[in-house]
């Protein structure tokens, strides 16, 4: 039987396409850049399985350019780039990677937080200029992080990391509850955490963190009526998905001084971030690197690809979002 033909719509650590070149007939964009809409939508046309990323949308006219498709694994584990619902119509099994990246993930939203707290590439860039004028009692004053509250938005997997990591502060953790009404036994049992409303954690908490898939009821949840309602020392850490946030909202907040401060990872509308935000110095601007450790992206890319050599033998892959089609 030939190998199956298999996409990688960019290239990912080696110890995962060494994987998939035993089994598959791999191509790997060369491109150091995400492929185009119409290159990826040529590409597909005669492969069986293919590896996406983020910045791939995976909806009908993606399943349509694919007619031999037999499978689809996201190497993120967030999948507000894939129509689920649509592939489960097809009968398309799609994956993603969750569990491998919850640590990095979790310690990067702590970088955040600590950074700025204390406002470290603020005066990082303050050294770096020359203009540090020696130690004084009133320069560079910032938050304190021990024994004040915490608030999770989206206690999964990742949030969940991140409020274990607070043990060593002593912090006061309070988490929103879930769309299930469901209570993070981790967090109640370990943390005495409290759950609570979206209201009382904005009044309540000096640190935000969003841990929250992005889907309609998260979409601009954090708007200007929500950072009105926050402590003005408060600062918002995000290392979700940025839609999560009104970020022409959050530029007003943080000019504003309605909140203190923010750190982000992602944003509404990648690469390009909001008009204002590089000039604000109370804002921690990353990259997009929650996973970006080296051990992480290749456990991503081992994981990517069992899921999708699983749904090339027609099995249901160790981390499926639809299972249901396997029935
Ligand atoms: C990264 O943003 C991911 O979802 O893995
Ligand atoms: C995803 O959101 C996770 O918690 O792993």
């Amino acid at each position: 039987m030939p190998q199956p033909k298999v996409l990688v719509t960019r290239a990912i650590p080696e110890n995962g396409l060494e994987l998939l070149r035993i089994h598959t007939n791999v191509t790997v964009n060369q491109e150091d850049r995400p492929m185009t809409r119409s290159e990826l939508l040529e590409a597909v046309h005669d492969v069986q399985g293919v590896i996406g990323l983020l910045t791939d949308q995976i909806d009908a006219e993606f399943f349509d350019a694919a007619p031999e498709l037999t499978g689809y694994a996201n190497y993120a584990v967030g999948y507000d780039n894939i129509d689920v619902p649509e592939a489960t119509r097809r009968g398309i099994p799609v994956s993603n990677t969750p569990d491998v990246l919850t640590q990095a993930t979790a310690e990067l939203a702590w970088a955040l937080l600590f950074a700025a707290a204390r406002r470290v590439v603020e005066t990082d860039t303050v050294m770096r200029s020359g203009l540090w004028p020696g130690w004084g009692p009133l320069q560079y004053l910032g938050a304190d992080v021990s024994g004040r509250t915490l608030g999770i938005v989206g206690a999964g997997r990742i949030g969940t990391a991140m409020a274990m990591m607070s043990r060593g502060f002593g912090m006061r953790v309070l988490y929103l509850e879930s769309p299930s009404g469901q209570r993070n036994q981790t967090l109640d049992e370990h943390l005495n955490a409290e759950c609570v409303s979206f209201d009382q954690l904005l009044a309540q908490s000096d640190f935000v963190s969003l841990h929250c898939p992005l889907t309609p009821a998260t979409r601009h949840l954090f708007d200007m009526e929500a950072f009105q309602r926050m402590k003005r020392t408060a600062i918002l850490v995000n290392t979700a998905r940025g839609p999560v946030i009104n970020e022409d909202d959050l530029v007003k907040a943080l000019q504003e001084h309605l909140i203190a401060g923010a750190g982000l990872d992602v944003y509404e509308n990648e690469p390009q971030i909001a008009h204002g935000l590089a000039a604000l110095s109370n804002a921690v601007l990353l990259p997009h690197v929650g996973s970006a450790t080296k051990n992480t992206r290749e456990a991503m890319a081992e994981l990517a690809v069992r899921n999708l050599l699983a749904m090339l033998r027609g099995a249901t892959p160790p981390t499926c979002l639809n299972p249901e089609v396997f029935k």
